[in-house]
């Protein structure tokens, strides 16, 4: 199974940013790790701080992957385009986020994606994108 993971604005600087909240790992760390556990799946990484750039990532997703996890970052909390870009994709999509979104401050509490994706996972770490992975292999043994 091919699968990519987007990432948003700021999360190229995991491992520098709010380490309180984000933890101490960068993302590329993290990535070669989860590559190495889960060998049986193909995953590719992309990252941007553009919202356009992100919106075309999930269009093009289709080509080439059968599934997409999603951490549109802050872009969540105020991103139509990203919104109706999920919307449109004939793949699913898993929400995910490292910080528990809904145990923080209000304005982070509102997702435009949830409504739109197969599913949401928040709050697990680095390990919801583990998760996010786990989820869409359960499903395709279960298809
Ligand atoms: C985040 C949560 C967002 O509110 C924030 O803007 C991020 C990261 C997370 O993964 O916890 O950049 O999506």
């Amino acid at each position: 199974m091919k699968i990519l993971i987007i990432n948003g604005p700021n999360l190229n600087i995991l491992g520098e940013r709010e380490q309180e909240i984000y933890g101490s790992k960068s993302f590329d760390d993290y990535f070669m790790q989860l590559q190495f556990k889960l060998k049986d799946v193909e995953l590719s990484h992309y990252q941007s701080n553009s919202e356009g750039d992100i919106v075309t990532a999930l269009q093009e997703a289709k080509q080439t992957f059968q599934a997409v996890i999603l951490n549109a970052a802050a872009y969540t909390h105020t991103s139509i385009a990203i919104a109706d870009a999920v919307r449109a994709i004939s793949i699913p999509v898993v929400e995910v986020h490292i910080s528990n979104i809904y145990a923080r401050e209000k304005f982070r509490q509102k997702s435009y994606i949830s409504a739109h994706a197969f599913g949401s996972i928040s709050g697990f770490g680095l390990k919801s994108y583990e998760l996010a992975v786990l989820s869409f292999l359960e499903l395709d043994k279960n298809e």
